[in-house]
């Protein structure tokens, strides 16, 4: 067992002493006790770093100011304020949360972490920050940046995505919030341990000589910052190809609906094909005398392999020759496109051809 799991009451207050004085207090989704504001906040920032999410933060706002607002609109409505964030399951999952807190709780927030994590895209985390964050609930996170911060501190070696693992740093957590003082500023503690581990505890380079902790702290006493959290056996990264088709036709472009399950789910892409055979029946489909030509390729990783990508732009001479070739495609103007919930690798090569205008959504 670690030394330092003896001052496990000293720890928190530690963290929040630091947290006042150095963290961060001018997020936009701070200051703020409004469960709707939070809870978005939480949900952008499960998968994306602060730096992407503050303008997505601001115009998703904007456009949905309250839950019932969010609730009311259409999924489709929802999709181009997500398009770009990655991960699209969560703008879904976002959505039908809204129209569940306005059926089933009566357009308010439950206030405990438990209840929240019924609904639909809330862990058991990101339930706790909420709950820490506007009701002042002692209920602790475990993020990928309390992960960090506990396995150097307290010295606790294993893949963090085990489960023995993740169940020892859940107890330390409980732990830790249940033996600090009665006074316990909650919202700042959880604010606190996010800091750190952006701030000092970072993932390479950890700044110990900032850091709060560094006089009990496992890793910095016995200089193994490197080998904490233990690192994930690397499996060889998946590689898929694909080929994108850019079919113009005056102004106007073919896109198509992507099916809810699977990648970009939800979104409008470019339509697909896996090599060039097919590549060239799909393109004869729109004008029998297509040459598409090919422009560079690129690559786009996600979390389980990299994709790389191949698009080809193929001017169709006769406008409208043919109808789209599935009843999930459409023809769009190209000073549209910026309204489009494009993913963002799709939405780099549009750009580049078809560079947006000055009052663009975004
Ligand atoms: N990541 C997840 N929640 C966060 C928050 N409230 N502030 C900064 N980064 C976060
Ligand atoms: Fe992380 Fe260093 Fe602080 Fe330990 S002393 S918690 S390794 S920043």
């Amino acid at each position: 067992m670690p030394s330092s799991l003896q001052d496990l009451a000293s720890f928190a207050p530690q963290v929040v002493a630091w947290q006042r004085t150095h963290g961060r207090h001018h997020l936009p989704w701070q200051n703020t006790q409004d469960p709707y504001r939070v809870w978005l906040s939480e949900i952008m920032l499960q998968q994306t770093q602060v730096a992407t999410v503050l303008a997505y933060y601001t115009r998703f706002l904007e456009r949905f100011p309250t839950v019932a607002s969010l609730a009311k609109a259409e999924q489709e409505d929802v999709m181009p304020y997500w398009a770009g964030l990655g991960y699209y399951a969560r703008a879904r999952n976002l959505h039908r949360c809204a129209q569940t807190v306005m059926l089933q709780w009566d357009g308010q927030f439950p206030t405990q972490a438990e209840q929240l994590a019924s609904l639909p895209g809330i862990g058991r985390s990101t339930a706790a920050a909420i709950a820490a964050f506007c009701f002042g609930a002692r209920t602790p996170i475990m993020d990928g940046n309390v992960k960090r911060v506990f396995t150097r501190y307290f010295g606790v070696y294993g893949e963090t995505q085990k489960r023995a693992v993740e169940q020892a740093l859940w107890t330390i957590a409980e732990d830790i919030v249940a033996q600090a003082p009665g006074t316990l500023d909650m919202a700042a503690y959880t604010q606190g341990l996010m800091d750190l581990g952006s701030q000092c505890c970072t993932r390479t380079k950890p700044d110990c000589q900032r850091c709060p902790l560094q006089s009990n702290c496992y890793a910095r006493l016995h200089q193994v910052q490197n080998e904490l959290p233990t690192k994930k056996q690397r499996k060889q990264q998946d590689e898929r190809y694909c080929h994108m088709l850019i079919v113009r036709s005056g102004d106007e472009i073919l896109l198509e609906q992507r099916p809810d399950q699977g990648i970009w789910g939800g979104l409008l892409s470019l339509p697909e094909v896996s090599d060039e055979n097919e590549l060239m029946s799909l393109a004869r489909h729109y004008d029998p005398h297509a040459e598409p030509i090919r422009l560079a390729s690129f690559q786009h990783v996600f979390s389980h392999f990299k994709l790389h990508i191949s698009p080809w732009l193929c001017q169709v001479k006769l406008p409208m020759l043919a109808e789209p070739q599935t009843k999930h495609s459409l023809w769009m103007p190209t000073n549209k496109l910026d309204q489009a919930a494009l993913p963002a690798p799709v939405r780099k090569v549009l750009d580049g051809l078809f560079p947006p205008s000055e009052t663009a959504l975004f």
